[in-house]
Parts: structure tokens; sequence; C-alpha cells
């Protein structure tokens, strides 16, 4: 595939904007998406300052219409929509069962699971036609097992693995695939929200297999293998990079 024309969500900060630039690298198209107009125009022009062919759509997740017309503008700018990373995600409300809320449950779930759900609609409402494509979501080490004070971001991230097996088998046979990429506690504000402090994600680091957080620059490449590598028969799966926290 020559220079194939990649959208990716949340693409402004962490391990979006990391696998921003490793699609860059890889000589991809890109269409970023965030719902920061500024922050949005500022790396589109860091981007196309390095030569690389990018679009900036403003655009929430949790609107069906919103996703529809990002989906449809990277269609028109590039023609085609080979490729598409539903990066973007919340940690939500972190803290024990007891403190939890319907608000709190609908904050996670409707960005990191209908999120999902509405990006996936929309990019396969382009593949099927194409008779080709791939997707890669956003899960977590947290997608994977349970995690103490933070079961609504682990319960969204088990529905995304869900989401993600279940539209692989729907579109198995169609020439689409789609995987999942879960990153271990990875170094991004996320992280640090998450803990409450950069000294909390230090400390983090330091309990975990490797004695240290992931850095977003070492979960891209996996994003871009998943999305665009080589190897065409992978899909249905998710791929742990995590440092051995989930082996
Ligand atoms: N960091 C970790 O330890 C870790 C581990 C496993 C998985 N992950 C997953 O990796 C993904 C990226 O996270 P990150 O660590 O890079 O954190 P991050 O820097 O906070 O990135 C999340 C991005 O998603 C965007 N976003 C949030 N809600 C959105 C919405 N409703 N519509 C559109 N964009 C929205 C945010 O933009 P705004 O500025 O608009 O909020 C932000 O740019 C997430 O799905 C996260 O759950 C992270």
């Amino acid at each position: 595939m020559t220079s194939p024309s990649v959208l990716i969500t949340g693409a402004l900060t962490g391990i979006g904007r990391a696998t921003a630039y490793a699609f860059a690298e890889a000589g991809a198209r890109l269409m970023i998406s965030g719902r920061r107009e500024k922050a949005g125009r500022a790396l589109l022009w860091e981007l196309r300052e390095k030569g690389v062919e990018a679009e900036f759509v403003r655009a929430d997740v949790r609107d069906d219409d919103e996703v529809r017309k990002l989906v449809d503008a990277a269609v028109a700018r590039f023609g085609r929509l080979d490729a598409a990373v539903n990066n973007a995600g919340t940690e939500g409300t972190v803290g024990p069962i007891v403190e939890q809320s319907a608000e709190s449950y609908a904050a996670t779930f409707d960005t990191n699971v209908l999120g999902t759900l509405l990006c996936m609609k929309h990019e396969v409402r382009i593949m099927l036609p194409q008779g080709s494509g791939s997707i890669v979501n956003l899960s977590s080490a947290m997608g994977k097992k349970g995690a103490a004070g933070a079961a609504i971001y682990a319960a969204s991230k088990h529905a995304v693995e869900g989401l993600t097996k279940s539209v692989a088998l729907e579109v198995a046979s169609s020439g689409i695939r789609v995987n999942a990429v879960a990153p271990g506690p990875t170094n991004t504000d996320m992280i640090v929200r998450f803990t409450g402090d950069a000294a909390g994600a230090d400390s983090l680091g330091k309990s975990l297999p490797a004695q240290r957080l992931g850095e977003a620059d070492e979960i891209a490449p996996a994003i871009v293998f998943a999305a665009i590598g080589k190897a065409h028969f992978l899909t249905g799966h998710s791929i742990s990079v995590d440092g051995a926290f989930t082996a």
C-alpha cells in the first residue's frame, strides 16, 4: 500500500499524538481529530511543516453526526480510508465503587465505548464498499484484568475488547481487519490524572514489572503494525504492549 490514508481520533495528545508521528514516518496521509480546534490546528501545521499530507477535523466521538462528518471528510480529502485508529478515551472518575454513579458511568462509557462503536460504524460504512480497511481500537491492560478503584474504566475497556472481536468476526469475509492494542500504564497526561500527580505516576511506574511506565512512542509502533503492517491475516485480536504487566 503506498501512502495509506489514516484517521486517528484523540490525536492531539499522548498515545494518539505519538501515533500520528509514527504513521507520518511510515509515509501515511493523516486525518487527525480531537475536540480542541486550536490544539488540532497547531498539530496540523507541525505535521505539514514536516511535509506530511494532513488534515484536521474537530469531532467529539460521542456524537454520531460529528463522527459521520469526520469520516466523510477523510474520504473527501484522501479519496479512501485505509486505516483508522480509535484512540480517543477518558479515564473518567477514578475511585471506589461506592462513589460511582450513573453520571460517572456515562461519562466514561460514552467516550470509550459509544465513541468506539460510532467510529467503527462509520469507518466500516466506508470500508465495506472499498473491500478493504484496517481498524485499531485502543483497549488497555485494564481491559484484560480487573483494576481496583478503576472499575468503570476497566469495564469500558473490556467492552472495547468485545466490540473489537465482534466487529472483526462480522467483517472478516469483507477484507476489513479489526484489532485492538492494549497498552499497560503509559507516561501520558492520562496516567498523571489517574494517579493524582507526577509523583504518583512515577511511583506507579516503579511498581511495575519493568520498573517504569511505557512511553507513548513505544506504543505507537504496535498500532502502526496492527493497522498497516503486512500481517494481513491478523484480525480479531488484541495486542498487549505492557512491559509484561499482564504476563
Ligand atoms: N496512558 C495510559 O496509561 C493508557 C493505558 C492503556 C490505554 N490507554 C488508552 O490510550 C488512549 C489514549 O490515551 P492517552 O494515555 O494518550 O491519554 P490522553 O493524552 O488523555 O489522550 C486521550 C485523548 O482523547 C481525547 N478525547 C477524550 N474524550 C474525547 C471525546 N469525547 N471525543 C474526542 N476526543 C476525546 C482527548 O482530547 P481532549 O483534550 O479533547 O480531552 C485526548 O487527546 C485512550 O483510549 C486510553 O484509554 C492509555
